[in-house]
């Protein structure tokens, strides 16, 4: 079927503006056909009334807990959570119930992903067998299953040797090593950052559990010449090295979440676990260096970190509640109001880091709209505005920080590859 998305406001993303103009794309093979005001004849026109048709958002680091802790999400809830957000392709992590280290599972989440028909998904696969930190995982089987990436996020890969080898056999391969970077002789018990750790008489993680490890894998990057993905950036040093390491042609790219772009620790001021996460909310000094580190391209890419949790387990409190922050359907509307529209960040940036930059560095296809390209469109109200309501997530998690915040920018329709997976007051699946 031929359909146009009429009256709509298409983001041009070589110069990082709005023009007026339909897109017309074809529904069975899932290509776009035709940009502008073209007279191809089609079966159904979609009218936009002045809303922006942006590429399909791109988030390379989600939980989406299936299989195995489907209390907290599953492949359906998680799928139709990331495309109401607006993403048409996701990665999602290998911490499932067993974890995600055989070439079995990574199949069973494709085909399973698939059959959901929401938004496409990319399994990461763990570095070591379990998450154990001891074994490695056959890196090879995995990436002919469809692994993009191997990670062990959760936890860091604690010893250095074992990660020199990890490098090494992924390198041969062009895998990238995607670090949660954590040096838990420094985190230790820690809970929150030093600062709010102290206000609620808790454990703190020091700040540099992160960048301690970063440094070390930058070097072995640098010895083995894989590439290596940082996740969550968090902190100042952390900014810094990468910013060092990239200066010297080292291959490090990194992403940064929206939580550590807009909060910092001193918003915690109660026994809440909204606010736990890993890493933590760090010092305002490290949001502020997150946000330039994003501004001038060290930190390249922004990732949600999804992480649902179920609502007993969040009402544990800080000390025993698990770590973790939902993020799909409040990534977009967050950033563009708190920090496009105050100028703060341009669209263009935005945008790069939401879909044609993560496309570049995993390999992807998506990040444009070009006559013949892949129909991955997000349709984003940028005028509409409303307050972050949880219960109406499509995730099964309603662990957010950002409960009542105002926010513009709304998705109302999701496609990829030419099928609509979204459409603004739709259903839930399960
Ligand atoms: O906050 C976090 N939650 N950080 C992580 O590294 C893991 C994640 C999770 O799986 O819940
Ligand atoms: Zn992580």
């Amino acid at each position: 079927m031929i359909i146009r998305l009429d009256g709509g406001r298409l983001y041009d993303t070589g110069r990082g503006s709005f023009e007026q103009a339909s897109v017309t794309y074809d529904s069975n093979h899932g290509r776009i056909l035709a940009i502008g005001q073209g007279d191809l004849p089609a079966d159904h026109v979609v009218p936009l009334d002045g809303a922006a048709i942006l590429p399909g958002f791109i988030d390379m680091h989600v939980h989406l807990r299936d299989p195995g802790l489907t209390e907290k999400e599953s492949l359906a809830s998680g799928l139709q959570s990331a495309a109401a957000g607006g993403f048409t392709q996701v990665a999602c992590m290998p911490n499932t119930k067993p974890p995600t280290d055989t070439a079995e599972i990574v199949e069973d989440i494709v085909r399973r992903g698939r059959d959901v028909g929401k938004t496409q998904v990319h399994p990461i696969a763990c570095i070591t067998r379990g998450q154990a930190g001891e074994e490695l995982t056959d890196f090879a089987s995995l990436k002919a299953a469809g692994a993009v990436g191997l990670s062990d996020d959760g936890k860091g890969v604690q010893h250095g040797g074992r990660m020199l080898q990890a490098m090494g056999i992924a390198g041969e391969l062009g895998m990238p090593i995607i670090i949660h970077s954590e040096d838990e002789t420094l985190s230790g018990r820690g809970v929150l950052h030093p600062e709010a750790a102290k206000r609620l008489g808790l454990e703190g993680i020091p700040v540099e559990a992160e960048a301690a490890m970063i440094a070390r894998d930058v070097l072995l990057a640098q010895a083995t010449g894989a590439h290596l993905h940082v996740c969550h950036v968090s902190t100042e040093p952390s900014v810094a090295i990468i910013r060092w390491a990239k200066a010297r042609g080292i291959r490090v790219t990194a992403e940064v979440t929206p939580h550590h772009l807009l909060l910092d620790e001193s918003i915690i001021d109660t026994d809440d676990a909204r606010f736990k996460v890993n890493p933590p909310l760090q010092s305002e000094r490290d949001r502020a260096a997150c946000l330039e580190g994003f501004l001038d391209g060290t930190l390249d890419i922004i990732a949600t970190d999804h992480a649902p949790h179920t609502a007993a387990e969040k009402a544990q409190g800080i000390a025993l509640a698990p770590f973790g922050m939902v993020g799909f359907e409040t990534a977009f509307s967050l950033l563009y109001t708190y920090l496009v529209v105050p100028g703060i960040v341009p669209l263009r940036r935005l945008m790069e880091g939401m879909t044609s930059r993560p496309a570049e560095i995993f390999g992807l296809e998506g990040g444009a709209i070009y006559p013949g390209g892949r129909a991955d469109l997000t349709i984003v109200d940028l005028t509409a505005e409303e307050a972050v309501d949880p219960d109406r997530f499509y995730s099964k998690g309603r662990n957010t920080p950002f409960a009542g915040w105002r926010v513009t920018g709304l998705v109302r329709r999701t496609i990829q590859a030419g099928r609509t997976i979204f459409e603004a007051g739709e259903e839930r699946l399960a």
